[in-house]
């Protein structure tokens, strides 16, 4: 296992759609494993295959509080079959979107079609805060970022800022 570098803006690749998983093999399993130690790492409660650079439709969460028991969750193909009417707001962050936080809607509840680490297909409903996260990490596979919800001024002053820092970090 290995802890991979998490990408940020202005990396293209956090735009692009990510390919479908064509066979759940070794070579995802080990992916899976590089990403649940990231994000631990972070620490995070989410991410997708894309922030450690690599385009396909790979997901892993854990929303356990810290006095729980680990909740390790890994998708594959991950896709949104039903959504509930009803909204949940929370203050989200992002690993690839450093220093800021902001509130989006999104709905309460979703099913989600997947495939899981032996390769069956699976669906299962997500609520509450595994709801958001399940839904914040679909959006990476779509080339989605959260800030992408914000108005236009608040995203394109925020982006401005953290590719200022990244300049200056390599210039340094
Ligand atoms: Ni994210």
């Amino acid at each position: 296992m290995a802890i991979r570098k998490i990408i940020t803006p202005p990396n293209p690749l956090l735009k692009k759609p990510s390919l479908l998983v064509e066979e759940v093999d070794g070579r995802i399993r080990a992916l899976v494993n590089d990403m649940f130690e990231t994000m631990y790492d972070a620490p995070g409660i989410g991410l997708a295959a894309v922030q450690v650079g690599e385009p396909l439709s790979v997901i892993v969460m854990d929303t356990a509080k810290e006095d729980e028991e680990p909740r390790p969750r890994a998708l594959i193909n991950p896709r949104i079959v039903w959504a509930a009417e009803e909204e949940r707001e929370y203050e989200e962050g992002c690993l690839s979107v450093p220093d800021i936080y902001d509130k989006v809607v999104r709905p309460a509840r979703v099913k989600v079609r997947y495939l899981d680490l032996d390769g069956q297909p699976r669906e299962e409903e997500f609520a509450d805060m595994d709801a958001t996260c399940v839904q914040h990490e679909i959006d990476h596979t779509k080339g989605i970022l959260f800030i992408d919800y914000l108005g236009r001024l608040k995203r394109e002053r925020y982006l401005k800022k953290v590719i200022k820092k990244a300049k200056q970090a390599q210039e340094a």
